[in-house]
Parts: structure tokens; sequence; C-alpha cells
């Protein structure tokens, strides 16, 4: 047999299990010390009430011979598609139940949709961006074009007219960054899309941090996206879902044979998600359910604005927090991202993630989240202004 070479293109291990071995390494020669990690986007609070209580109720379903459920259907069940349906309409977006397809999470999908297009299609992706959408396209072995996001641009390029692609990456909020398009942005690159003939990857994962009702949580908001664009969503940050996983992938049936083909991959390589976690992903919907994570949601983005207002205090630029559970900073001192992330472990033992492997234009930068609790990210803090005040 022959391996798929391509992996040999691969940095030798993904961003996030880099940063944890690193951190065991530092944990285990320094038991001593307390760490705070801010570094994965990983959720702290538990799974809200209405949740649980829907996921108990499933479970009694299944052990009951009248009410247990075998395979259910791929795409996933019709009352779980509905309420996304619903949720889509909440912000004036149509849908058709059959646009919607339920996931494990918006990272299973983003790699898996990419068995739809062929080999040869050329890539467009913002750097620095989230390195599932370069790693999953080198594996393939397509080729990528970056489009430089930057202090500049504020780190929301737009498209550039004489650069070709097929398939185009956009994140909004964005992950590293937390910068938001607005809707004119947006329509920018959908013109530019139908105008290429290339599709985009819309992934909305983090739509549930935006305050301001005049910026955009779905591309669908914006006219002609249906012609030209997949939405990838996961209930992760939304809801507490990393370990629960649930999402939601759109795929408008105006793509053409994409809509059928997506069917077609779903039915053959996947069986769907388990119904007791759907049945708890229907709750996150409900009105309880709504009130309940908005309260989570919140929780989060206090803890975004103090590490913004620590940060201006000690004179660091940095920006996102406001609608992203992400604070993007500027190392100080002109450290270089990793440099900077051994720096506040060694000497104040906080996990943040490094810029620069998002790309190389994160270099220099550096990640903080939000989804810590209170306390640590109080008493990180903390720590940051005894260094840098
Ligand atoms: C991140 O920290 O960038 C995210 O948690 C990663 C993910 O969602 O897979």
């Amino acid at each position: 047999m022959n391996i798929n070479s391509n992996y040999d293109n691969l940095e030798q291990s993904y961003l996030f299990s880099t940063i944890s071995k690193k951190v065991s390494e530092y944990a285990s020669q320094n038991s001593d010390k307390t760490i705070i990690k801010l570094g994965i986007g990983d959720v702290t609070l538990p799974l809200c009430k209405a949740v649980t209580e829907a996921m108990h109720k499933a479970v009694d379903e299944m052990g009951n011979q009248s009410t247990f459920r075998g395979y259910g259907p791929e795409q996933g069940y019709d009352f779980l598609r509905n309420a996304v349906k619903n949720y889509y309409k909440s912000h004036s977006v149509d849908l058709e139940l059959d646009e919607i397809f339920i996931s494990d999470g918006a990272k299973s999908d983003l790699g898996n949709i990419l068995d739809l297009f062929s080999k040869e299609n050329i890539v467009l992706v913002p750097d620095p961006v989230y390195p599932v959408y370069v790693d999953t396209n080198i594996m393939a072995g397509r080729s990528i074009k970056f489009i430089n996001a930057n202090g500049d641009n504020q780190f929301l390029p737009l498209p550039d007219e004489n650069i070709k692609s097929d398939i185009i990456y956009i994140c909004s909020p964005n992950n590293p960054t937390g910068a938001v398009y607005n809707k004119e942005q947006l329509k920018q690159w959908i013109n530019y899309a139908l105008k290429q003939k290339a599709v985009i990857l819309f992934d909305s994962a983090y739509e549930c941090f935006i305050s301001d009702e005049k910026l955009p949580r779905s591309i669908y908001e914006i006219e002609g996206a249906k012609d030209c664009a997949i939405e990838f969503c996961s209930l992760s940050k939304t809801a507490g879902f990393t370990g629960t996983r649930c999402g939601y992938t759109i795929v408008p049936k105006n793509l053409g044979k994409l809509n059928k083909m997506w069917v077609r991959r779903q039915t053959t390589k996947f069986n769907g998600v388990p119904y007791i976690v759907q049945r708890g992903a229907e709750a996150v919907f409900s009105v309880e359910g709504q009130k309940e994570i908005k309260e989570n949601i919140d929780y989060y983005k206090r803890n975004a604005r103090l590490i913004s207002d620590t940060l201006k205090e000690c004179n660091i630029w940095h920006v996102g927090g406001k609608h992203s559970p992400y604070v993007w900073l500027r190392c100080p001192n002109n450290m270089n991202s990793w440099e900077f992330f051994e720096f506040l472990l060694k000497n104040i033992q906080i996990v943040g993630t490094p810029g620069s492997g998002f790309g190389k234009n994160g270099e220099g930068y550096f990640r903080l989240t939000s989804f810590g609790s209170y306390e640590n990210t109080k008493e990180a803090m903390r720590r940051f202004e005894k260094l840098f005040k």
C-alpha cells in the first residue's frame, strides 16, 4: 500500500495537541504551581437545566420498549431540524427542512464537506485562521492561497478580484481574532464568490456571541448567499456541547447538486447524532433553553470584558472579546508568539494560544479565551497586572 503522502506536508501535530503536551510537561515538573488555562476554546459551565432534563427524559425513552429508537435518520430527526429552522427564522432566514443537516459538530463537517469537491479546486483561506481549514485541505492535497488579515484591515480581509479561487473559508465572528464582518462586507464576499462560481464555507460557530442586532449571525441574512454558501454551526460554544457533540450544517438547494451529494455522503458515511443528544440540542432552542444559555454566554462575556479591561490597563494592544469569546493581543516587548507562550507559562502559569499557530500573520500575536471560570479569569488577570502594569 501507499500512504497519503500529503500528511507529510502537515505540521507534526495539531496546534491544540502541541499546546496540551507542552502544558502537561510543565505541570509534571512544577506540581506546586497552579496553572490557569485560557488556551483552547473549551467551555467550563455545565449544560443548562433545560438540556439535561430533556436528555434524562430521552434516556428513559431509550430504556423503554415502547419508546426505544434504533438507527435514526442520518440527517437528523425532524424535531431538531425544525428547531434549527425556527431559530434561523427568528433572524429572518427561511430554510427548508431538507437543507438542514444535524452533525456532531462544525469541525467534523468542515472536514467532511471536502468529499464533495475536486482536488483541483483552489482554496482561499484568510491568515490567521482556525487550523482545521488549512490542515484538512493539506490532507487532501489541495493548493491553498492565503489572504492577509492584519491590523491594517482590522483582521477582516475583503476579496481581491484578481485572485482566482473555488472554495473560500470565512469564519465570523472570527476564530482566532474575534473580528466580525458586517453585512456590507459579507455582501462583497458573496458577490466575489458568485462571480468566481466559487463556494463559501461559512463557519458561524461563534454567532451566539454577537450582541449587535445589525451584525449578521448567519451568512444567509445577506442576499445571494443561498446561491454560493454552505454554513456550519455548532452548539459547542452556544450551549456548552464541546463534550456532548452536536451541530448543524446548512446546504441550500440552490447550490445545485451539492445538497443531494451531501445527502449521499452522509447516508453512506454517517449514522447520525445520538437520539439522546439531539433531544438535548432541541431543548437549547426552547424558550427556557435560550434563556439559560444566554446567562452562560453573558458569563463568558463578562470574562472577556475583564480580560480586555486588564489588557488596556497594561497598555497591551488587543481586539476581539466584544462579539466573541476570544481576545487577540499583540505580544508585549516584541516577543514572538511562542516566546510569549513560554514566558506566560513559566512566569505566571497562564496558558494561551500562540497566534502563529493560526498562520504566519498571527506571528507576534496571542489568543486568550473567556471560557474559563470567572474566578480563574480574575486570578489570571491579577497575575497579568503584576507582570505588565
Ligand atoms: C479553539 O480553541 O480554537 C476551538 O476550541 C477549537 C475547536 O472548536 O475545535
